[in-house]
């Protein structure tokens, strides 16, 4: 089977770009990380791409609607991961890649998500809140902002005493496993969106 060609997109540490560069290198997903694009010069994440002979690209955020579709068109993208990208995406991008991104987002959608909510702010918020269960959730991106299909969720308790860090770090366990799953199975043509639900396919024996 041929193998998928990713851009993965990211902003900052690039903690999950690391895990999905690990599965394809041990060839547990079907897929290749054709580039590693981020809006963030000094992201970490274009210094784990560059460790690993992956292509790695800036983009400038005023730039981003003209190029980024362009880049990704250029290097034949199958498949877009937004992996910590903070940045929102342009809507042709959207309509051009439809049912071909997917966006890791650390709480249980839909509560804690939507514009504003990214990173720190989100167990930020969910402490606040005060709720007993947070996670992690694996879905494809629709025109909205974390309203698109979702793939896999997963939950994590939350502690009295859990700063946004601990809580941080726990659901970043649980998204290291369960982004590259989601990948691992678009790969293999497992996931099918119906209506707002995504079907898993079962493996072809
Ligand atoms: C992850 O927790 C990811 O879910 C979150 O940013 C972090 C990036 O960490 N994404 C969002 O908040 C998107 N709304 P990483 O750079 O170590 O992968």
């Amino acid at each position: 089977m041929r193998k998928v060609r990713i851009a993965v997109l990211v902003s900052g540490g690039g903690t999950n770009l690391q895990t999905l560069i690990d599965a394809a290198e041990k060839g547990d997903i079907n897929g290749e990380i054709a580039a590693v694009i981020s809006d963030n010069e000094n992201a970490y994440a274009l210094e784990r791409a560059r460790k690993h002979g992956i292509k790695a690209i800036y983009i400038n955020r005023k730039q981003l609607a003209e190029r980024l579709i362009i880049e990704l068109q250029r290097l034949d993208i199958e498949l877009v991961v937004l992996a910590g990208f903070l940045s929102i995406l342009d809507r042709e991008l959207v309509k051009a890649y439809e049912g071909r991104i997917i966006n890791i987002h650390p709480s249980l959608i839909p509560s804690f998500c939507g514009k504003g909510f990214y990173g720190e702010r989100v167990h930020k918020a969910a402490l606040e809140y005060g709720v007993k269960v947070s996670g992690a959730t694996v879905h494809f991106v629709d025109e909205g902002t974390d309203s698109g299909p979702i793939i896999f969720q997963e939950a994590v308790p939350v502690y009295f005493e859990d700063t946004s860090e601990t809580l941080a770090a726990r659901v970043l366990q649980v998204e290291h496993r369960l982004l590259p799953a989601a990948v691992g199975l678009f790969c293999e043509g497992r996931l099918r969106i119906e209506g707002r639900k995504v079907k898993i396919l079962k493996e072809e024996v």
